[in-house]
């Protein structure tokens, strides 16, 4: 029997939660940025920040809920007046407020005994309703909490006032069938909305939520790319688009943009995304084993569960060892190159024996051996080349440098500066072929091939459209800048050739 699609409420917490996240610390106008494409992406709320925490967080939520986005804004409090006039000085539409409500917690967390944990809950419920704004109430660390005490301060959170309920399972200690049964119990006598908002440590944060989703609860907490305290909350990117493909239920997110979001997120955030991470991975559309790509080329679906697409995401395939002619075929056709089947044979079996000998095959290496098998110079037509530069730097001077490039045989000058001149020369670079397509540098590895001050630097670099395509290049030189330069107008150039390559095939 198939059950009557429902309505899933998403809350945000990637500019709360999310910069819990060790190491991570963003900016006033990086959270506006996030803000906006949180709102863009169709969150319904987003938490923008703890404004008791400090003043700069105050100044965020602020400025937040001024900017008049469609997405509600909610701000964090504990249970404290001090909190509460923190978050309604920000006149946020929603007050989240939490307090630690298990043994070990309201012992060693705040030192509170269960009364003072309830009267505290309740007179701050009331307090925020009464300044005639709309409260949520967290129960903190809810599934390692008594459940006669949990049953106990939810309903007098409910007859305080409680807009809706949030179940953080703050340690991330829940398997699916014990939250599912929590949230059953939950739902018997709370007849205000539920949320739930889980934890990964022990990566389970997904289908927890998903469980409580079954068992009735009405939004769930998330966060871009699962960032969050520890192992991270539920991730934005999975949640949502399991409850449109697998449950067929909705939600008011734009799922085409979900992959910009998380890009968006990590380059700000400075956490990278893990290459197989299910949906925004850089591996989660790629497929490099013969099987595989013929397949895919053939009906996606043979090993696609749903159309890149629909996240925002192109389908990728991988030279490599266990690469078939199919896929090589396919690669090499989309930049323009066109093998006959004796070099194709050549080609795929020299990717593999690069391969079998551990080396991860880039576009690089296979342009490389093309153009060995093929007795031609290939993939060298350039849109960008390089006429000259000129980098500064010392001690007391801002790292500078000016590039005279060529873009379709037409000459640019540009300038910039940066941290080093590497950061200068590549961002003068990124000015000059931004007006043709913005393309930017996603991933930056130097590594030293020989010792000494002289040595051979071989810098590897991957670059990123804006339909989130990355492609890879690679330069050596005994000159770092040298071959950072080399290697990022290489990417650029793979990028736009394959790009025009394939406006010309439609
Ligand atoms: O994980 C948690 O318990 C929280 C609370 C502040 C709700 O983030
Ligand atoms: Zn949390």
């Amino acid at each position: 029997m198939t059950q009557p699609s429902r309505y899933i409420k998403i809350l945000d917490t990637t500019l709360r939660d999310g910069e819990q996240t060790p190491g991570v610390s963003l900016t006033l106008e990086n959270k506006i940025e996030i803000a906006q494409q949180l709102n863009k992406l169709g969150v319904d709320v987003i938490e923008a920040g703890f404004p008791s925490s400090s003043e700069g967080e105050r100044k965020v939520v602020k400025e937040i809920k001024k900017i008049g986005l469609t997405s509600q804004i909610c701000a964090l409090s504990r249970c404290t007046r001090k909190d509460i006039d923190a978050a309604l000085d920000c006149d946020v539409d929603l007050i989240h407020i939490f307090i630690p409500t298990s043994p070990v917690q309201m012992k060693y967390a705040v030192n509170m005994t269960p009364e003072q944990v309830l009267s505290s809950a309740t007179e701050s419920i009331q307090y925020i309703k009464k300044c005639g704004v709309k409260c949520e109430f967290s129960p903190m660390d809810a599934t390692r909490t008594e459940m006669p005490f949990l049953r106990q301060i939810c309903k007098a959170a409910q007859d305080a006032g409680m807009n809706s309920l949030n179940i953080p399972d703050t340690v991330g200690c829940m398997i699916p069938r014990t939250i599912f049964e929590l949230f059953k119990e939950l739902k018997s006598f709370i007849k205000v909305p539920i949320s739930v908002h889980c934890h990964n440590d022990f990566g389970l944060a997904v289908a927890n939520s998903l469980a409580a989703v079954e068992a009735g609860a009405d939004q769930i907490h998330v966060a871009v790319n699962g960032l969050g305290e520890r192992a991270g909350n539920a991730a934005l990117e999975e949640v949502v688009t399991t409850l449109h493909v697998v449950y067929d239920y909705k939600t008011n997110i734009n799922t085409r943009l979900l992959y910009s979001t998380s890009r968006l997120v990590s380059s700000l955030s400075g956490v990278s995304v893990q290459v197989n991470k299910a949906i925004v991975g850089e591996n989660a559309f790629a497929h490099e084993s013969g099987i595989h790509t013929r397949g895919v080329t053939e009906q996606p679906l043979t090993f696609e569960p749903i159309s890149p697409e629909i996240v925002g995401r192109t389908r990728k395939l991988v030279a490599g060892k266990l690469a078939g002619t199919r896929g090589i075929q396919v690669e090499l056709n989309e930049i323009g190159i066109h093998p006959n089947e004796t070099q194709l044979t050549e080609i795929v079996q020299r990717v593999k024996e690069l391969g079998d000998k551990g080396k991860a095959v880039t576009d690089a290496d296979l342009i490389a051996i093309t153009s060995a098998v093929m007795g031609q110079v290939i993939g060298k037509e350039k849109i960008v080349d390089l006429c000259d530069m000129a980098v500064i730097t010392g001690i007391k001077v801002i790292p500078t440098a000016s590039v005279r490039l060529t873009i379709d045989g037409k000459e640019y000058v540009a300038s910039e500066t940066g941290v080093g001149p590497v950061d200068a020369v590549l961002k003068a670079i990124q000015k000059l072929t931004g007006n043709i397509e913005k393309i930017k540098l996603s991933e930056y590895r130097l590594e030293a091939i020989t010792g000494g001050s002289n040595a051979v630097a071989e810098v590897i670099i991957k670059v990123e459209d804006e339909k989130g395509n990355i492609f890879s290049a690679r330069a050596t030189r005994e000159d770092i800048v040298m071959a950072s330069v080399e290697a990022m107008i290489d990417g650029i150039n793979k990028c736009l050739l394959k790009n025009r390559n394939k406006g010309k095939k439609q």
